[in-house]
């Protein structure tokens, strides 16, 4: 897009449009009205209030701790800074436990003003997706590593590298847009596996640590823009505040960088 002229808010008809228009799909996360008006400003597609904030806004070692609370005011905050990107903001853990907590949750997101929102997960997950879209909630599912699944995992780990996990992840990806998931977000899985589940699947795919074949790719916010805190950054990150050399010019640099494919290159994404 060449100019705010000519840019139209993001909608959820509008993401299989840009799909099928073959335009990769950019998104951060924010947790505030600030840095969510500079993503906007800057072109992300879509902007999603992640409860990764319990880990990079409440510094928390996971993101279990984090409430419904905590996503509708952040949500509220971000959602002040937008004006043409997507919102999509995370059911916290155990928000999306029954349908019927998930609708509770999902309406006190919508209401503070999202325009999605996000769970993790298939299998039991499939019914609270159905039962959300049938009442008006967009949904995108959260499928590979899902950050709220790491007791089970034992850590962040790559999910889907030996062939029974890889074909599961396929099954499900197939599964919640079936259900009725209009964006799938994949994280952590071999770059081919994301590839090959994209392929497949009949609604877009957001990537992060899931290679170049997905059909938009998200970041968070701290990492997109190097604030690793003194740790080595996974290896799906990249710090684009050095190029950009500005909040604004590092958003740019990374919308930039999806929209011409060159983010994430082979450095950035896990055999
Ligand atoms: O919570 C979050 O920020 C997320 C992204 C990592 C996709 O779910």
């Amino acid at each position: 897009m060449s100019s705010n002229e000519t840019r139209r808010p993001m909608t959820v008809p509008g993401l299989a449009e840009a799909r099928a228009e073959g335009r990769k799909l950019s998104m951060l996360t924010a947790y505030d009205a600030g840095f969510a008006r500079a993503f906007d400003a800057a072109g992300v597609e879509l902007v999603l209030v992640g409860d990764s904030l319990g880990m990079v806004v409440q510094g928390r070692g996971s993101t279990l701790p984090v409430t419904v609370d905590d996503m509708a005011y952040h949500t509220a905050c971000v959602a002040r800074g937008l004006e043409y990107a997507l919102l999509v903001s995370d059911l916290p853990f155990q928000a999306d436990a029954t349908p019927e907590r998930a609708l509770d949750a999902s309406t006190r997101l919508l209401q503070a003003g999202a325009q999605m929102v996000k769970l993790e997960g298939a299998g039991p997950k499939l019914d609270v997706i159905r039962f959300l879209v049938e009442r008006e909630i967009p949904v995108c599912a959260h499928l590979g590593l899902t950050p709220q699944s790491v007791l089970r995992f034992g850590g962040f780990k790559v999910q889907g590298r030996e062939q029974p996990a890889a074909d599961r992840l396929r099954a499900e990806a197939l599964a919640v847009a079936e259900a009725g998931a209009a964006l799938i977000v994949l994280e952590g899985v071999p770059a081919a596996l994301a590839t090959a589940i994209t392929a497949g699947s009949p609604v877009p795919t957001i990537g992060i640590g899931a290679g170049p074949g997905c059909d938009g790719q998200v970041l968070v916010m701290h990492d997109m823009l190097g604030l690793d805190a003194g740790r080595r950054p996974p290896k799906f990150v990249k710090d684009f505040l050095a190029e950009g050399g500005s909040v604004a010019g590092a958003a740019r640099a990374y919308v930039a960088a999806v929209r011409d494919g060159s983010f994430p290159g082979p450095a950035h994404s896990y055999a």
